[in-house]
C-alpha cells in the first residue's frame, strides 16, 4: 500500500530514481576530479584506498541519507526539523544547505569550462596546438578573460532551466536520457584509449599499487573523494530520498549508485591514463590534466578532434546531472522553509550562488587573485573546504544520526519497508553506523587536518 505522500512530488519510475541518484554521484568528480587525485597519489595504490572506503563508508552514509530522506520527505533542514524536534540535528542539514552553496559555486565555474572547451572544439580552436600552446589556452582564458564568466551563467542557467520543472518533468525526464548518453560515450572513449599503442603502461599505472605514495593527505584526499564523488555528506541524497518512492528498495538503489558511481570512476582512469602513457606524459598535472594534456593528446590521436569534442560534452553532460541536484538541495529548502514558489526559489538560489561563484570564477583573475588563505585561492578554498571538511563532517553527523538518535528499529522500519523487504544485512549496516563509520571519519579527519597525528 502506498503511504499518503500528500502533495510533494516522487520519481515516477525505478529508473528515474537511479538515473536521478547515479547522475547526481557521476560528475566532474568522477572524470576531472578521480584522474588527477590518482595520478597525484600514487595511482592504483589510492585507488584500493578510495575502494575500501566506498564500502566501509561511502555506502552507511549513503544509506543513512536514503533512511533520513525517505522517512522524513523534506529538505536536509526540515528533515531533522522533523524527525528530531527541538533538538540541535537541523544544524547538520543547515549545514548541508551552506556546504550545497559552496560546491555549486566552484563546480559550475568547472562546468562552465567545459562549454569553452566544447565550443573550441567545434570551432577548431584546438586543432593544430602544442602542448605548451594548449597549456597558455587554458591559463589565459582562466585567468585573463571575462569568457568563464560567461560560461558560468550559461550553465546556472541551464541547471536551473530543469530545476525549476520539479521532480518528474525536470530531474527525472532529464537524467533519464542524459545517463545512458553518457554511458555510451564514455564507453567510445576508453575503447579508443585503449587501443592505442603503450595503452597497457597506463592500465598498470592505475592498477599496480606503490603504497609509499599513501600518507595522512593522501589519505583524506581519498576520503574528501569519496564524499565528493558520491554526493554525500551534505544532504544531497537526503534531497533526493525525499522524491524516492516508498516502495523502493533503498539498498538495492545505494548499491546501484555506488556501483555506477565507482565503475565510471574507472571507466574515465582507463580511458585517460592509457592516452596519457601512451603520449609519455606525466601524470599528475593536477586539476589542469583534462583541459591541458588531453586537449594535447587528442591533437595526435586520428580523429582527435571528435573524440575531444566528445570528451568535453561527456564531461559537461556529467556536471550537468550533478548541478541539478545541489540545486535542488536549496530549492528544496527554499520553497519549504521560506514558502517560496519553485520558480522563485530556483532563481533566487542560482542568483545567490552565482555571487559566491562569481568569486570563484574570477579566482585567479587579477581582480580577485590576491584573495587567498593558506596559499589557495577562493575556488580552491571552496573545494578543499567542503569536500575535505564539510562533507566528512556531515556524514559523522548523519551517520551518528541514525546509529544513535533514529535508532535500529526505525531506520529497520524505513530500509524494509515496513517488513515487505527481507533485509538481514541490517544488523552489519548498524554496526558500521554505529562504530567503523564514525571512528574512521574521525581518526582520518583530525590526522588529515593535523590535529591526531598517527
Ligand atoms: N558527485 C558529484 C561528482 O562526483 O562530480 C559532485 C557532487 C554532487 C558533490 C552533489 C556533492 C553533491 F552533493
Amino acid at each position: 500500500m502506498e503511504k499518503q505522500q500528500g502533495s510533494r512530488e516522487s520519481f515516477a519510475t525505478k529508473f528515474g530514481v537511479i538515473a536521478a541518484t547515479a547522475g547526481s554521484a557521476v560528475g566532474l568528480g568522477n572524470i576531472w576530479r578521480f584522474p588527477y587525485l590518482t595520478g597525484e597519489n600514487g595511482g592504483a595504490a589510492f585507488l584500493v584506498v578510495y575502494l575500501a572506503f566506498v564500502v566501509a563508508i561511502g555506502i552507511p552514509v549513503m544509506l543513512s541519507e536514503f533512511v533520513i530522506g525517505r522517512s522524513a520527505r523534506q529538505n536536509p533542514y526540515g528533515a531533522f526539523r522533523k524527525l528530531a524536534p527541538g533538538k540541535p540535528w537541523y544544524l547538520v542539514g543547515l549545514m548541508g544547505v551552506a556546504a550545497a552553496f559552496m560546491i555549486l559555486a566552484f563546480y559550475t565555474t568547472v562546468a562552465g569550462w567545459t562549454l569553452e572547451y566544447i565550443y573550441q572544439a567545434i570551432t577548431g580552436g584546438l586543432t593544430g596546438k602544442s602542448g605548451p600552446q594548449l597549456s597558455d589556452m587554458y591559463t589565459q582564458f582562466r585567468d585573463g578573460s571575462w569568457r568563464p564568466v560567461i560560461w558560468f551563467f550559461l550553465f546556472m542557467g541551464m541547471t536551473s532551466g530543469i530545476i525549476v520543472f520539479g521532480v518528474k518533468k525536470g530531474i527525472e525526464k532529464s537524467t533519464v536520457i542524459l545517463m545512458p548518453v553518457l554511458f555510451i560515450i564514455l564507453v567510445i572513449l576508453g575503447i579508443r584509449s585503449l587501443t592505442l599503442p603503450g595503452a597497457m603502461e597506463g592500465i598498470r599505472f592505475l592498477f599496480r599499487p606503490d603504497f609509499s605514495k599513501i600518507d595522512s593527505s593522501a589519505i583524506l584526499a581519498a576520503l574528501g573523494q569519496v564524499f565528493f564523488s558520491m554526493s554525500i555528506g551534505m544532504g544531497t541524497l537526503i534531497t533526493y530520498a525525499s522524491y524516492f518512492p516508498k516502495k523502493d528498495n533503498l539498498l538495492g538503489t545505494s548499491f546501484s549508485v555506488a556501483l555506477t558511481d565507482t565503475f565510471v570512476a574507472l571507466l574515465a582512469g582507463i580511458a585517460i591514463f592509457p592516452a596519457v602513457f601512451s603520449f609519455h606524459i606525466e601524470p599528475g598535472f593536477g586539476p589542469g590534466l583534462v583541459f591541458v594534456t588531453l586537449p594535447g593528446i587528442f591533437q595526435q590521436m586520428p580523429g582527435g578532434s571528435f573524440f575531444a569534442l566528445l570528451f568535453f560534452v561527456l564531461l559537461a553532460l556529467a556536471a550537468l546531472t550533478s548541478t541539478i541536484s545541489v540545486l535542488e538541495v536549496i530549492v528544496a529548502f527554499f520553497t519549504e522553509e521560506l514558502k517560496m514558489s519553485r520558480k522563485a526559489a530556483t532563481w533566487t538560489a542560482a542568483g545567490t550562488v552565482s555571487i559566491l561563484g562569481l568569486m570563484s570564477t574570477l579566482a585567479w583573475n587579477p581582480l580577485m587573485k590576491g584573495i587567498t588563505l593558506f596559499g589557495k585561492n577562493v575556488f580552491e578554498i571552496l573545494d578543499f573546504t567542503s569536500a575535505n571538511i564539510l562533507l566528512p563532517a556531515g556524514g559523522f553527523f548523519i551517520v551518528l544520526f541514525v546509529a544513535w538518535f533514529f535508532g535500529r528499529e526505525k531506520a529497520s522500519a524505513e530500509l524494509s519497508n515496513d517488513g515487505a523487504l527481507k533485509a538481514g544485512y541490517i544488523p552489519f549496516y548498524m554496526f558500521l553506523i554505529r562504530f567503523i563509520a564514525p571512528v574512521a571519519l574521525a581518526i582520518i579527519f583530525l590526522n588529515g587536518i593535523g590535529l591526531l597525528r598517527l
